[in-house]
């Protein structure tokens, strides 16, 4: 497989992305790592991008022993430049900084190996087009490297060794906006590099019940947190599949979910799936720690350390019923649904970064309760997460569902949280909802909810005058939720949802459509 070292790249994680799609195991480490730490030899090494110059005194430098391997390198921008440094080639900055869409010109050089990384592409007359950012460049070519492309602003836009399997791009071709970038990629990890694809979700189900098989032995139990999304329900499945029984699946109602959510997850899991599955309805000791709580970082802490004891409660009570039962183990480990974005986002290497909000996640579970972790899904994507539940039969409206918060209704309701409130809440989430299926929209948002504001406006029904509360609609479009766009409606849509909230749901006599992207909003409103 391949090793991606990541030097800090906004788009590190796309470089995974891309070998993935072309069928391609790799695993992207911190570019601290160590050649003689590696536990396995890789068939080629990438080098991302970075924030940093080279040239800086705190710049993050590659451990020169990877370029020893025998292994193919290909750098990518801040890679280029540090590949190039490593072998003694000069970077500066550049008074001509080139960012965004550039066109570069290839080079044969006649040396069959350098003439690899572009050979097979057909590239139109203006040359290949590509995806840049950055103000460095290489101002000296390393001795004993040849020019594959250049600009009209840098002779050197991609360089490999003369005879070495070594290379440079300064573009990026992991971004969607180099077009023919997966071709580059490809051609460095299936030509130069000689791996095949193979790497595919029906190829993953029979490695992954085997690999959990073996992790659990005859008689181990383990157990996991189910949500009613995506991901847990993903995990659920693949583990019950493997073990069976043996995995004990627990939903909390928090008193936050959406409407008739337990209900529904348990029929899914349960009849559907056929799941091994307890449901708690917690939800009077979550909404009595949440009476007069408006801060949201509280509502946060409260709902996710409230989790914790709950789950662990039920967690006490399988466990002595294991206990009882000589066929059964102890419960030795703790499902959870970590995707690889997760997994990137705990090794890459990464400057100093400030938390926003506190997202919360199950954790805290492991330190008390000395379980291990399972985590089937760590390697995936959302959208491999999704293929793998069409493979496992999931119901397709679950599978394309839209993420939910773990503090659920909580930080949508802008003022105390109450049970009232609650409803009030959910009725209009249900209509909002419906409307968006009904009107074919829901797989083009990325998320969407209904918010309800803690405050009064005043309304006319009938002859009376009414002072009722605010819903305000949110739906947004993202690849990845760090940015977000709102989403365009048709006007009628939203005169529907709103026609029906206001007429339908009691205590609503106003709905607003929040127009705010992120940045500055966040797709939460707190
Ligand atoms: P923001 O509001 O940060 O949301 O732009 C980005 C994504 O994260 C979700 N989100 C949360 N998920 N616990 C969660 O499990 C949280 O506390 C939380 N806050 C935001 C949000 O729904 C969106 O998908």
């Amino acid at each position: 497989s391949i090793l991606i070292l990541d030097f800090g790249s906004q788009y590190s994680h796309l470089i995974t992305r891309r070998c993935r799609e072309l069928g391609v195991y790799c695993e992207m480490l911190p570019c601290t790592q160590k050649m003689a730490d590696l536990t396995w030899k890789p068939k080629g090494i990438i080098l991302s991008g970075s924030p940093y110059s080279v040239y800086a005194s705190d710049a993050p430098h590659v451990d020169p022993a990877f370029f020893e391997a025998g292994v193919p390198t290909l750098g990518i921008c801040y890679g280029l430049q540090e590949t190039a440094t490593v072998f003694g080639g000069k970077v500066e900055p550049h008074t001509h900084k080139e960012y965004g869409s550039a066109f570069i010109t290839v080079e044969k050089t006649g040396k069959p190996h350098a003439d690899a990384l572009f050979g097979s592409i057909d590239f139109g007359k203006e040359g290949l087009q590509v995806w840049m950012s950055h103000g460095d460049q290489l101002s000296e070519l390393p001795p004993n490297f040849v020019t594959l492309a250049h600009t009209p602003t840098s002779p050197w836009t991609a360089i490999a060794h003369e005879s070495r399997p070594i290379y440079g791009v300064q573009f990026h071709p992991e971004v969607t906006h180099s077009p023919k970038g997966k071709e580059v990629i490809g051609a460095f990890v299936n030509d130069i590099c000689g791996i095949k694809g193979g790497w595919s979700m029906e190829t993953f189900i029979p490695k992954e019940i085997k690999r959990i098989r073996e992790i659990c032995g005859d008689k181990g139990q383990v157990i996991g947190a189910v949500s009613g999304g995506v991901d847990s329900t993903v995990a659920a499945k693949i583990m019950h599949e493997a073990i069976g029984d043996r995995f004990h699946a627990i939903m909390v109602d928090n008193g936050v979910l959406r409407m008739d959510e337990a209900s529904k997850v348990k029929k899914m899991l349960v009849e559907d799936l056929g799941v091994n599955l307890t449901v708690v309805d917690a939800s009077d000791r979550f909404l009595d720690l949440l009476k007069g709580v408006e801060d949201p970082e509280r509502k946060r802490k409260i709902i996710g350390n409230t989790f914790i004891e709950v789950f662990e409660e039920e967690a006490a009570k399988i466990e002595k019923e294991c206990a009882a039962d000589t066929a059964r183990g102890p419960i030795e480990w703790l499902l959870q649904g970590t995707l690889y974005p997760d997994v990137i986002e705990s090794i890459s290497f990464k400057g100093p970064s400030a938390t926003i909000k506190t997202h919360h996640n199950v954790g805290g579970l492991l330190d008390d309760m000395k379980l291990k972790l399972i985590e089937p899904l760590r390697e995936l994507f959302k959208d491999e997460v999704r293929a793998l539940g069409r493979l496992l039969n999931i119901p397709a409206h679950l599978v394309g569902r839209h993420p939910f918060p773990g503090p659920g209704l909580a930080i949508r309701i802008l003022g105390e949280v109450t049970r009232d409130q609650v409803k009030i809440l959910q009725a209009a989430d249900e209509i909002y909802i419906e409307e968006i299926r009904k009107a074919g929209l829901y797989d083009a948002i990325s998320q969407a909810f209904a918010a309800l504001l803690p405050v009064r406006a005043v309304g006319v029904m009938g002859d009376a005058r009414t002072y009722d509360q605010v819903i305000a609609l949110r739906a947004v479009s993202t690849e990845d939720f760090m940015t977000a766009d709102w989403f365009e409606f048709p006007p009628s849509v939203l005169k529907k949802i709103s026609s029906r909230i206001t007429n339908e749901v009691r205590g609503v006599n106003r709905v607003v459509y929040d127009i705010t992207s992120k940045p500055p909003g966040t797709v939460e409103w707190l």
